[in-house]
């Protein structure tokens, strides 16, 4: 059985590249964190979601913005594991979110992931939708930048960092209140 081996100095160019690619992706996402201004805080609104199907996306208007209320399966919070070195930010590092929130699922409880739903590239509306794998994702449309279900983007796509995560509390199971710690 014969076996393809890459020539040395043909390995080293690949990892050049690949790490050009990954430094590129680091200072776009590190450029964002500090233009961009922090989420909006303020005017609190309190949303009930206690007839959400685990799953199920829904989205309400606050400040101007879209913001998503996801209620993730116990397969999707499974699910939101081992793909890290695909994405730009996978620790959240980048990106803006209330501190609660920096943590693999990104939200406060792991079930339920709050989000502003707009693209941190050039702020289109992503959509929910069946990705690679079987395992759901957020896609843009516009240039195709993918997030995952905790809004972490992945590194193929030109949007510099996770989605953002506006201020927000639970209260017990059903009703989040938006804007407020
Ligand atoms: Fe989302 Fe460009 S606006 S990828």
């Amino acid at each position: 059985m014969s076996k393809q081996t890459i020539p040395g100095i043909e390995r080293r160019r690949l990892y050049l590249v690949g790490g050009l690619c990954a430094l590129g992706a680091g200072l776009g996402a590190a450029r964002y964190v500090v233009t961009q201004p922090q989420p909006p805080a303020g005017h609190p609104l309190p949303v009930g979601f206690g007839d959400l199907a685990a799953g199920k996306l829904m989205t309400v208007e606050w400040h101007g913005r879209t913001v998503w209320i996801l209620r993730r399966s116990a397969d999707e919070i499974a699910a939101l594991a081992g793909y890290e070195s695909e994405l730009t930010d996978p620790a959240s590092l980048l990106s803006l979110q209330p501190e609660g929130c920096r943590n693999p699922h990104r939200s406060l409880r792991p079930e339920i992931f709050v989000a502003i739903g707009q693209c941190t590239h050039q702020g289109c509306p992503p959509v929910l939708r069946a990705g690679a794998g079987n395992r759901n994702e957020f896609l843009c449309p516009c240039h195709t930048s993918k997030f995952d279900l905790a809004g972490r983007v992945f590194r193929n796509g030109p949007a510099p960092a996770n989605l953002v995560i506006p201020e927000y509390r639970l209260e017990g199971d059903s009703r989040v209140v938006i804007g407020e710690a």
